[in-house]
């Protein structure tokens, strides 16, 4: 569900059309739908209102300032992977004890960060990480708080490169080392068991692997409580996957059913980090139609966007649908709708029945408000797109076109080479 839609043959986001948008800032440009994202935010919230939780929305997924702005007005918390989106949640007013901070190199400095932040946990994914976090928490004097993520091998039925919870996987610390990494750090009067982790995958579609990963959970927390372990969280990840084309995933609380279900013998407090279920439908990335060409084999629409703008479709394979900004067509063709950069992996539709546009039309990818523009790149040498937030009526550009004069102040050019 999303608030981007036709209203008198135009494509609108909210109350604006999206050519306004468009007079204003040009293409290729990610908008997006507050009222798409608060609405995401509060279903998730609402289904899991009978237990004890924390949402700490992954910030992996859209990392805009103004976007975890918004959803820290909501409540939201914060999942962090490095000091940038340490920093970046820090500076959108989340408070640090709504932050947990995943992932598998943490540097000793960015540990370091987060502590004197005062986090609330750091999910820590092997034994050499929980040594260099005790190592840090000394150094500066405090007692650091953590949950061991535990690679509980299920297969999450995803893309190969979204499933993290496999044994064959870099993620997370394999089940039979978990309860020896727990008694270690008891030791260590600078660590703080508090909770257990895991996160599977990404774009999961079915309830089965988080129902399976959470069981794994229980059995380790049930005997760690056992063992005289005061635990409070139980952090299931994020995964829960959206609509792109024709999937059918578990709805929120569905989703929230089975999470409550499975975890309520064990009085945690649960901690959900959802990216894409909150924002992945929330946006698109508009673009215009630069040429149309066809050769023996097939048609394509060439479009100012690229790989380097939405790279899900090269990465993965991702099906993104494409819309027009206008419905004003009655002539379908089947195309490709490719970009313009040089590699054949540059293209976001393959066979795709489409209306038949033409040069300086537009076209909307729909469905990228995650990971579209925290994993687009400079590659050819262009500049990023600005990104907007619509609400309601109003519209604010949220991050600026970049310019090829940002691509360059970076560099510089040695004396010798002058
Ligand atoms: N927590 C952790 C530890 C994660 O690694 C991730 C995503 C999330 C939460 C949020 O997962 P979500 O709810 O968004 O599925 N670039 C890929 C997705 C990579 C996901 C990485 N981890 C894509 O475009 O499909």
């Amino acid at each position: 569900m999303h608030y981007f839609g036709y209203k008198s043959g135009e494509l609108y986001c909210e109350e604006v059309p999206v050519k306004k948008i468009l007079e204003d800032v040009g293409t290729p440009v990610y908008i997006y739908s507050a009222k798409t994202i608060r609405r995401h935010y509060k279903i998730f919230e609402e289904s899991f209102s009978e237990v004890e939780h924390l949402i700490c929305y992954s910030i992996k997924a859209n990392s805009n300032i103004a976007i975890i702005s918004l959803l820290r007005q909501l409540g939201s918390g914060a999942d962090v992977v490095s000091a940038g989106e340490l920093k970046r949640a820090l500076k959108a007013g989340i408070p640090p004890k709504k932050i947990v901070f995943s992932g598998v190199g943490k540097s000793p400095e960015e540990i370091e960060l987060a502590l004197s932040v005062d986090i609330l946990m750091f999910n820590v994914e092997s034994i050499e990480e929980l040594e260099v976090l005790g190592e840090v928490a000394k150094k500066i004097g405090k007692k650091a708080p953590f949950a061991l993520r535990i690679n509980p091998d299920v297969d999450p039925k995803t893309h190969p490169y979204i499933s993290t919870g496999l044994k064959k996987s870099k993620f997370g610390i394999p089940e039979e080392l978990a309860i020896d990494a727990y008694k270690r750090a008891k030791k260590n009067s600078y660590l703080q068991p508090i909770g257990i982790d895991a996160h599977i995958g990404s774009q999961i579609t079915e309830l089965t692997p988080f129902i399976e990963a959470l069981n794994r959970l229980k059995k380790i927390w049930e005997e760690l409580v056992k063992l005289g372990f005061e635990l409070k969280y139980l952090d299931i990840g994020g995964g829960l996957g959206i609509v792109y084309d024709d999937e059918e995933p578990p709805l929120p609380e569905e989703y929230a059913n089975a999470i409550i279900q499975g975890g309520k013998d064990l009085k945690a407090t649960i901690i959900l980090e959802p990216g894409r279920v909150i924002v992945g439908n929330a946006g698109i990335l508009v673009t215009k139609v630069l040429y149309t060409k066809e050769n023996i084999l097939r048609k394509f629409v060439v479009v100012d966007a690229g790989m380097n703008d939405l790279i899900r479709p090269a990465f993965y394979q991702a099906y993104h649908k494409i819309i027009p900004i206008e419905d004003k067509y009655s002539d379908y063709e089947v195309v490709d709708v490719v970009g313009p950069i040089c590699e054949t992996s540059d293209f976001f539709a393959k066979e795709r029945k489409l209306p038949k546009v033409q040069r300086g039309d537009f076209l909307a990818i729909m469905s990228a408000g995650a990971y579209g523009f925290v994993m687009s790149s400079n590659y050819n040498s262009r500049p990023r797109p600005p990104e907007v937030l619509v609400d309601g009526d109003t519209y604010y550009v949220i991050r600026r076109r970049e310019t090829i004069e940002d691509l360059l102040a970076l560099e510089s050019i040695p004396a010798k080479y002058l």
